[in-house]
């Protein structure tokens, strides 16, 4: 039995196109490994939204490649082959070939779903393979994760690459134009993952309110919301990422309607200058984002709100700044991330850069500590206005830190930790929150009274 390692830098969708990887070449006779040494393939799914995370991925190729030399000849029959997948490998394609003489492999996400010929043919010949299909060709494999069967949540793709231009994103370049996932393949794969025991859904795609939109025929976003809630053993559902823009009020009233559709969204705003949002092309307002935060909230008055922010956009004055921290607070967000704004290889907001509108290092260093800073505020005041409540917690485990511990997640996606037995992974208990920290809580199970 051969061992694949597959290792993950990014997003969700990478995750989710890892376990896709694991999934199909198990069908081809290699075994899942957590131990790189004892690999005798090594993928790593790369990520290139920022520059470091682009950086991270030359670190661990100059690992692998001194592996792969200790494990035996360039030449041998059994030596290590070594794959870059994922975004880095879509935007550098031959040039990572170029640089790193060791690698078999180069492949891009849409290459995905024919990584069995792939690592078939790399056996022979070094393989570089960054087409992007036309939708007609383009598959969505249906094998599942070989992890998920021993986890209480999972990601599950409902459209790939984004049709958006944000001027700062290098996304729809690695992952190509939009195409949505048919319903019933969606449905199939929620229903084998809820036979496998898994209890949470979360449904993943760069801009998720637009799916089907261009499909005639096919389902809405919020349709698909509705579906998924019929699926037997789903108790709790979750999406990411929304764009502003495309969420719709069919969506607003699905949070009315689902009590699956867990009390948390990541509604990333990037801005809350619009100046700011005009330059990156975010098609809203700061106002028409307000506005939305508010509609939102009438139908679901405890929803946990989460967001994106970049800081030393193009531009960006003191005054734009000083209004995205006014939004902040506004909105009270339960938690954010927040990254200094990284030029992108042929994005269109480097010509912004070409017309010296470059917020210079330190400027933009020292927005984002104070971002960061006035975010750690409010996540503790959010986390402590908890304390003392009882929330439904989807136990996940054993907890990281304390024997006797586990931890799960509150629908809002807070990470609480409590005492508790192995019998509680998989369920949903009432916990009482003793505890809170900026990233996390501590509570209880509570007793039911009687
Ligand atoms: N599809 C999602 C975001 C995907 S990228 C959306 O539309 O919101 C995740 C986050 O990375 C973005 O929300 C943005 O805040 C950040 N990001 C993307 N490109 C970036 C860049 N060039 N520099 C800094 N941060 C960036
Ligand atoms: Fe990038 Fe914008 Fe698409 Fe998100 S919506 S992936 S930020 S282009
Ligand atoms: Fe990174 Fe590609 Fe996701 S650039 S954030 S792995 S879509």
């Amino acid at each position: 039995m051969k061992r694949v390692y597959v290792h993950t830098f990014g997003c969700q969708m990478n995750d989710y196109d890892s376990g896709k990887i694991r999934a199909l070449l198990e069908t081809d006779g290699y075994e899942p490994t957590e131990e790189i040494e004892q690999a005798d393939l090594i993928v790593v799914n790369t990520c290139s939204i920022r520059e470091k995370a682009e950086d991270k991925l030359h670190g661990f190729l100059g690992r692998a490649r001194a592996i792969k030399r200790r494990r035996g000849a360039a030449d041998a029959e059994d030596r290590v082959l070594l794959a870059v997948a994922g975004c880095v490998a879509q935007q550098e394609g031959e040039a990572l070939r170029t640089r790193y003489k060791d690698l078999d492999m180069v492949f891009g996400p849409d290459a995905v779903s024919r990584v069995v010929e792939i690592v078939r043919q790399a056996a022979h010949e070094p393989v570089v393979d960054t087409a992007f299909l036309d939708a007609e060709d383009y598959v969505f494999a249906d094998q599942l994760d070989p992890r998920a069967a021993s986890q209480v949540g999972a990601f599950v793709t409902i459209q790939k690459g984004c049709d958006n231009k944000c001027t700062f994103c290098i996304v729809p370049a690695t992952r190509g134009a939009e195409l949505s996932r048919p319903a019933d393949q969606i449905l199939a794969e929620v229903r084998a993952l809820a036979d496998r025991g898994v209890r949470e859904i979360t449904l993943i795609g760069q801009n998720v309110n637009s799916y089907g939109l261009k499909v005639p025929g096919e389902r809405t976003f919020a349709q698909l919301l509705y579906a998924v809630a019929e699926v037997p053993g789903v108790e709790r559902i979750r999406f990411t990422t929304s764009h502003p823009r495309d969420m719709g009020p069919d969506v607003v009233q699905a949070f009315r309607d689902l009590p699956q559709l867990c009390s948390h969204l990541h509604l990333p705003v990037q801005s809350g200058s619009d100046a700011v949002l005009r330059r990156m092309k975010r098609f809203y307002t700061r106002d028409r984002y307000l506005a939305l935060v508010d509609e939102l909230r009438q139908a679901r008055p405890d929803l946990a709100l989460t967001t994106d922010f970049i800081l030393g956009f193009p531009g960006e004055t003191d005054r734009d700044f000083e209004d995205t921290l006014d939004l902040m607070a506004a909105v009270r967000f339960h938690n954010s991330f927040s990254f200094a704004y990284s030029p992108r290889p042929g994005t269109p907001a480097l010509t912004l850069l070409d017309r010296g509108q470059e917020v210079p290092a330190d400027v933009a260093l020292a927005r984002l500590q104070r971002l960061q800073a006035r975010q750690r505020q409010l996540s503790v005041e959010a986390n402590q206005a908890m304390v003392g409540g009882v929330f439904p917690v989807l136990v996940e485990g054993w907890s990281r830190h304390d024997e006797g511990v586990v931890c799960g997640r509150t629908g809002s996606f807070k990470m609480i930790n409590f005492p508790g037995d192995p019998s509680l992974f998989g369920q949903v208990v009432e916990v009482v929150v003793t505890r809170a920290f900026a990233n996390s809580l501590k509570g209880e199970q509570a007793r039911l009274a009687g």
